[in-house]
């Protein structure tokens, strides 16, 4: 019997878990699946499956997320979890249920979508679901114990460890507390999202809450910095399931508070002992910053962007350099 696809519910949590792990060989924590999936501010996941008989086959997701554009706020969404079982593959599974998904989106009210693929979903997205390549942004890594790099032999790894040691930067630990209050924060996320032309994933104190939640499993940690008893800026960092960490939120109003909260962040990591700290960026100040706490660049991560509207918004999806993306803006950090 041919395979057939309706619109997911939350029934499907279990078997769509299941598929994952069939898929990319591992498995999330429910709790983290329950999270993204049914607890974001902005809106339950909209998700399509393909059924034979009875079993889950293949899955395409979007996980509804507030866009910035300009001084606009417009609901859009990050496609993620793509996936077709191993022995349907090749049927145009994807495709088929990527269309059918942009359509749930549509009723909705979904206006945009972005995402982030890899070399097998990509052509898919950008040669049959006409979404737009923009550009790269950068990935980046600060190296914090050397010794446990497979490429490194053991003893050059530890006199290495001993030299990385000196290069975290010193300083006091700063407020350290969980989120900064509530009020504080709505401050600086107007200060910082208050420019026109330019398209980024919102900020909202409640959006910031969900993202950051203990429910991701990710165990974040805020570090903040302030400046004439202002908070200036904040960085969240985490650690993910293999054990290397997040710097998952940068966030401030000038380069100074940024320099601080990311070598907070740095510090705070690597007493935790934290081998690396991996992190998205291309927003100009949070990349000097990182540069300063000796973060180098790796691969970067192609975005792709799909307009699912013919109204003019208010920042060009289309154009890269409008783009400001940082790590929390991918569900992956
Ligand atoms: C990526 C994936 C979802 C594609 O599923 P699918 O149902 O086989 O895809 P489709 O049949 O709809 O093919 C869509 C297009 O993608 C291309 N494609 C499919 N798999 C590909 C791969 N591994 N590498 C390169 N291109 C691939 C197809 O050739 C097709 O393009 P074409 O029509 O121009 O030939 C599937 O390979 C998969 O589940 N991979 C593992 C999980 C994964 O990496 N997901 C992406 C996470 S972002």
């Amino acid at each position: 019997m041919p395979w057939t696809m309706r619109p997911a519910t939350a029934d499907d949590h279990d078997q769509i878990r299941n598929l994952f792990r069939e898929v990319f060989g591992y498995q999330r924590a429910d709790e983290h699946d329950r999270w993204l999936s049914f607890e974001n501010p902005d809106g339950q996941s909209i998700a399509t499956v393909a059924e034979d008989r009875a079993q889950i086959v293949g899955c395409y997701t979007l996980l509804p997320t507030m866009l910035r554009l300009g001084k606009q706020n417009v609901l859009g969404a990050q496609s993620l979890d793509t996936m077709t079982h191993p022995d349907y593959r090749g049927q145009g599974m994807f495709t088929k249920l990527a269309i059918q998904t942009f359509e749930l989106a549509g009723e909705r009210g979904v206006k945009a979508l972005y995402g982030y693929p890899n070399e097998a979903s990509y052509p898919g997205f950008v040669r049959r679901l006409n979404w737009d390549h923009t550009g790269d942004i950068p990935r980046w890594t600060r190296v914090l114990k050397p010794s446990v790099l497979r490429t490194i032999p053991r003893p050059i790894g530890w006199s290495l460890d001993a030299a990385a040691s000196l290069l975290v930067p010193k300083g006091d630990e700063g407020a350290f507390e969980g989120p900064p209050p509530p009020s504080k924060l709505a401050q600086l996320i107007t200060k910082c999202f208050d420019q026109p032309d330019i398209c980024r994933v919102a900020r909202s104190v409640e959006w910031m809450n969900w993202r950051f939640s203990p429910a991701s499993g990710r165990r974040y940690e805020w570090v903040t910095a302030e400046m004439d008893g202002e908070l200036a800026a904040v960085a969240v960092w985490g650690i993910r399931e293999d054990g290397h960490g997040v710097l998952t939120e940068i966030m401030g109003m000038d380069q100074p508070a940024v320099n601080i909260a990311v070598a907070r962040a740095v510090r705070a990591a690597y007493r935790v002992g934290v081998p690396a700290l991996h992190t998205v960026t291309n927003e100009p100040v949070a990349i000097r910053a990182l540069k300063r706490a000796r973060f180098f660049t790796r691969k970067p991560l192609p975005l792709i962007v799909r307009s699912m509207t013919h109204e003019n918004l208010g920042g060009n999806i289309h154009n890269h350099s409008a783009w400001r993306v940082v790590a929390a803006d991918i569900d992956t950090y």
